[in-house]
């Protein structure tokens, strides 16, 4: 039994989830566990080795041996700050890959589970409330339209000085995403106990005080 306060936030890629789970741990003081950057820092190690991305044996032990962690907005790989490396769209794709292997899975388990720390943690991801902290007193299924999300994803990207084409942002979110909700291990879905957050007609700011809403009324029961 996890006597840390953890609030599980899952849905698609691009959906906001990421920058909504970190302005609520920012207003409740705390702890924020990006897990989908632990998938994109095992495809990048993985693909520094040149291991292929489908070598489940490999890349789970590159998995297990991660020298990364976050330091604060920073992440560091093998010494090294890779913050941008690992947001490329490239990047994205490999993390998908390796997150559909078990093994890969199986091997960020308990390290996923260590930052569940004093006084609270707020984890974003896939699988958050399903698998990796199942008893988190909330869960949040946080999503959007795949329209708003190709469109959220093509102004960040043009926001940083990058090329973008929305129409192949929008077939690579796709493929993703039925990548994520197809595979055998953690599926990407909604769970029974996850409450649904739309964020298409939502900004920010609101989509952070629905779920301190949602908070408060769980902290206090
Ligand atoms: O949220 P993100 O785009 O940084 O995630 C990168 C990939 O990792 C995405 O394809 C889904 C996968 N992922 C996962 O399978 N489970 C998680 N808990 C987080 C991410």
């Amino acid at each position: 039994m996890n006597l840390v306060p953890v609030i599980a936030i899952d849905g698609p890629s691009a959906s906001g989830k990421g920058t909504v789970a970190h302005g609520v741990a920012e207003a409740l003081g705390f702890h924020y566990l990006d897990s989908g950057a632990l998938y994109r820092l095992t495809a990048l190690a993985a693909g520094r080795r040149g291991l292929s991305w489908d070598d489940e044996v490999a890349v789970a032990g590159v998995a297990a041996a991660l020298d990364a962690r976050f330091d604060g907005e920073t992440i560091v790989l093998d010494g090294a700050d890779v913050s941008s490396a690992i947001r490329s769209e490239d990047i994205g794709v490999g993390a998908s890959r390796v997150a559909a292997l078990p093994a890969v899975r199986a091997a960020l388990l308990q390290r996923q589970r260590g930052y569940a720390r004093m006084p609270g943690l707020v984890a974003d991801g896939r699988d958050m409330g399903s698998v990796v902290f199942p008893e988190a007193p909330l869960k949040v299924f946080l999503t959007a339209s795949a329209a708003v999300r190709a469109a959220r994803r093509y102004q960040q990207l043009i926001g940083r000085g990058e090329a973008a084409d929305l129409a192949a942002i929008t077939a690579d979110l796709e493929t993703r995403d039925a990548r994520d909700r197809a595979r055998s291990v953690s599926p990407l879905a909604q769970q029974a106990d996850a409450l649904l957050l739309d964020t298409d007609g939502l900004g920010i700011a609101e989509a952070v005080d629905q779920v301190l809403a949602w908070w408060r009324v769980k902290a206090q029961a």
